[in-house]
């Protein structure tokens, strides 16, 4: 187990979001990325991570862990956004560096005419390249939420969309001239953005999708809060079996039920009823609850419709080929408006990709959306009945 620092008294803000106070699991990964650090330092070279999935599936978790991997090991860490990829400026900022040169600007006559424009290198103000270019310390880049990043790079414009791509390209391919690597941590719609920007290949242990939480690790992270959090007195597996049993190893739901477990245990004083598990249990259920309703937000409610009766027609747990859910989706719609459809699941984490094939990530989420969406509403004002 890997503990933050955080002192174990604070209570964060939310639970179910971001750095794990106990993080477990996800031990392969660690370890090729560890793996990654050392060959990037030795060669002077990097490369880019891409890990996607769904949302609550621990992808922020994941990253803070890298870095704390990173930072041992002496390397610089710093959080990026999409902007960072095009802005000097925003790329200083996160690097912590003094700002580049801009460029001066002054208004005529409600226009903005550019007078001048200061440089560090010959005439031109740095691009978010030579920013990079111009130290030398091994250093991490954290992208998260990355499948913003299309939205975000401005296509109209020429050079930001330019400077963009050799930014990307230039630390995939490890040509720096500095150990650098980028980890871009998204919803299963970041490997199209970065596919956008050029980037399609990555080494096979550099292309991460995240499934569940595997058994071991699913019990240890409970235990931890329920001893080390909770103060619980005595054997706690009851408690963890039980709540193991309802989460599907989904870091989120996890957590959903950690947090009404704290609440029991301070009102018992740390011990483990049989009342105060039937509790956590029932607000569990209603925060792995909110967090469907949260991926269903926004979505036009025929199109939700059309989704769900999609995915009753696969059995949960089971992922199927992108051609299936094309096919279903067509039998009501032309071919974009699938395509849309399938794009929206897609960014909302209603579906995620697991080896180019696509799951509702959930087993219970799934059954969810079936019972809630998938029935052809019946209509308000029935027909009458014929008379004869
Ligand atoms: N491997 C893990 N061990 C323990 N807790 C985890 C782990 N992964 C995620 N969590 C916790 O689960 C919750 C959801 O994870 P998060 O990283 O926010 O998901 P995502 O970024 O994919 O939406 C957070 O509270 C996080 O601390
Ligand atoms: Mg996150």
């Amino acid at each position: 187990m890997s503990k933050s620092k955080k002192s174990p008294t604070v209570k964060p803000a939310t639970l179910e979001r971001g750095e794990a106070r106990y993080f477990h699991g996800r031990v392969k990964i660690l370890d090729n990325f560890k793996e990654l650090l050392g060959r990037a330092k030795a060669g002077n070279s990097g490369t880019s991570v891409l890990i996607q999935a769904a949302p609550g599936a621990g992808k922020t978790a994941l990253l803070h862990e890298c870095a704390r991997l990173a930072r041992a090991q002496r390397w610089q860490t710093a959080k990026i956004n999409p902007d960072g990829l095009f802005d000097p400026a925003e790329l200083s900022k996160s690097l912590r560096l003094p700002l580049p040169a801009k460029r001066q600007e002054t208004k005529m006559g409600g226009n903005v005419k550019v007078l001048h424009q200061e440089s560090t290198s010959e005439h031109h103000p740095p691009t978010t390249l030579d920013i990079l270019k111009s130290g030398r310390k091994p250093l991490l880049l954290l992208l998260d939420e990355a499948q913003t990043t299309a939205a975000v790079i401005p296509r109209s414009n020429h050079e930001q969309f330019t400077n963009a791509l050799k930014f990307v390209k230039t630390i995939h391919n490890g040509e720096v001239e500095r150990p650098v690597i980028l980890i871009a941590a998204g919803l299963g719609a970041t490997a199209a953005a970065f596919d956008s920007l050029g980037i399609s290949r990555f080494d096979p242990e550099c292309r991460i999708n995240l499934e569940p939480l595997s058994e071991g690790a699913r019990q240890a992270v409970i235990q931890d809060w329920l001893l080390e959090e909770g103060g619980a007195k005595g054997d706690p597996a009851s408690w963890i079996n039980a709540i193991v049993r309802e989460t599907h190893g989904w870091p989120q739901h996890i957590m959903a039920y950690v947090w009404p477990a704290l609440k029991q245990l301070e009102l018992t004083d740390g011990e483990l009823t049989p009342e105060g598990l039937k509790t956590v249990l029932k607000e569990g259920q209603k925060g792995r609850i909110r967090f469907y309703e949260a991926r269903t937000r926004g979505i036009p409610e025929e199109q939700l419709h059309c989704i769900a009766r999609v995915i009753a027609g696969v059995p949960s747990d089971t992922s199927v080929a992108k051609i299936d859910l094309m096919a279903s989706l067509r039998l009501d719609h032309d071919r974009d408006t699938a395509e849309k459809i399938f794009t929206l699941a897609l960014h909302k984490g209603i579906l995620d990709e697991r080896k180019n094939r696509y799951v509702v990530p959930i087993p219970s989420m799934h059954d969810w959306l079936v019972d809630n969406f998938a029935r052809i509403p019946e209509p308000l004002f029935p027909p009458p009945e014929p008379q004869h």
